[in-house]
């Protein structure tokens, strides 16, 4: 009898300590989710702030964020999304560098069955879990809007960004569709059109001091895809003063873009919330880690594979008059950063 009880009273215990335990590690695994985030260059954009802004807005959840840069370079950071998931990471963010390669990372994710987010570029052809970005066509769509405005009939150049992300694909669909008619009619005539490898300003620049040499007509517009390119091109431009170019656009919002408005060198930028994306991401990263149901996705966009469940936000054209309403409005940038040395 008594070692009936003994035995009873020791099952009683055992079982309340497997209780806790199993409540412990079920709320360790809210508070203690990794999230791997791959990005694709660290220099000169805006990478490493959407590095601080998913950082931050993790440790507001009480997770932690293993954060990797490469220079474009996509076998890199197929090693660095390796080395995540043998880490142990709970989710993984890409910023791919190449659309159609990084297929391959999550094929590797699903073998330690750590989900995948795509985060501002679309990872094509794969399992993709989820995709928080921007409305693609939309901000290609701004771009030539504002164009037309303002020079509706006249001579274009359009760099568009590098060719292996998909975004510079849906920046130049949307701008080929929307810019046609005007083509057609013999109001728009396209000077130039291209990709710019790996988004850089440098390339720009050399792609648009090349157009600016064997052109001898007048550019009234140059359509970039990327605040980083619209600076090449501008520098491309102050070297022949012969040319008046009305429109120069970009993405990004980048303080020197914002200040390229000011002085009426650039015209528009187009500016994506970083903050908006690294939180809903995280969001969603820390939901899919702990088993949470999914309530944050408003769309699906087809990757050739499959409909990818997407959150994709909104972006806002940015010009001379509105930079108060936009980007200082949303803090990204304080009234002193944007005037300070200026007035
Ligand atoms: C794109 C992104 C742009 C710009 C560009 C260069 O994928 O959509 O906003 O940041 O990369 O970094």
């Amino acid at each position: 009898m008594l070692t009936n009880y003994t035995t009873m009273t020791n099952l009683i215990k055992y079982l309340f300590v497997a209780i806790v335990l199993v409540a412990i590690s079920s709320c360790s695994k809210q508070s203690g989710i990794t999230i791997g985030f791959l990005m694709p260059d660290g220099e000169g954009s805006r990478w490493p702030i959407d590095q601080s802004y998913v950082e931050k807005a993790a440790a507001d959840k009480g997770a932690k964020v293993l954060s990797k840069f490469v220079l474009n370079d996509e076998n890199l950071q197929q090693k660095q999304a390796i080395e995540l998931l043998e880490m142990g990471i709970d989710v993984l963010i890409i910023v791919s560098v190449n659309a159609n390669t990084a297929a391959a990372m999550v094929r590797e994710a699903q073998k330690y069955n750590v989900p995948v987010i795509g985060y501002d570029r679309l990872i094509k052809n794969s399992d993709l879990d989820y995709f928080v970005s921007f409305e693609g066509a939309q901000i290609g769509n701004l771009m030539v809007e504002h164009a037309l405005k303002v020079v509706p009939k006249g001579n274009y150049v359009l760099l568009y960004g590098d060719a292996g992300d998909n975004n510079a694909i849906y920046i130049k669909d949307a701008q080929e569709a929307m810019l046609q008619p005007y083509v057609d009619k013999g109001d728009i005539n396209i000077v130039y059109k291209g990709f710019v490898d790996n988004w850089r300003a440098d390339n720009a620049y050399h792609m648009m001091s090349r157009v600016l040499s064997f052109t001898d007509q007048q550019i009234d517009a140059v359509i970039t895809g990327y605040d980083g390119l619209a600076m090449g091109a501008l520098k491309a431009l102050k070297e022949h003063p012969e040319q008046k170019v009305k429109v120069l656009t970009g993405q990004d919002a980048e303080l020197d873009a914002i200040k390229a408005l000011i002085t009426d060198e650039m015209s528009l930028t187009v500016y994506k919330s970083i903050r908006e994306i690294a939180t809903a991401s995280v969001d969603l990263a820390v939901k899919l880690a702990s088993g949470q149901r999914i309530d944050n996705v408003n769309s699906t966009v087809n990757n050739g594979r499959k409909d990818v469940p997407a959150l994709l936000l909104q972006p806002v054209a940015v010009q001379k008059e509105n930079i108060r309403a936009t980007v200082i409005a949303d803090e990204y940038y304080s009234e002193e950063e944007v005037y300070g040395s200026l007035e």
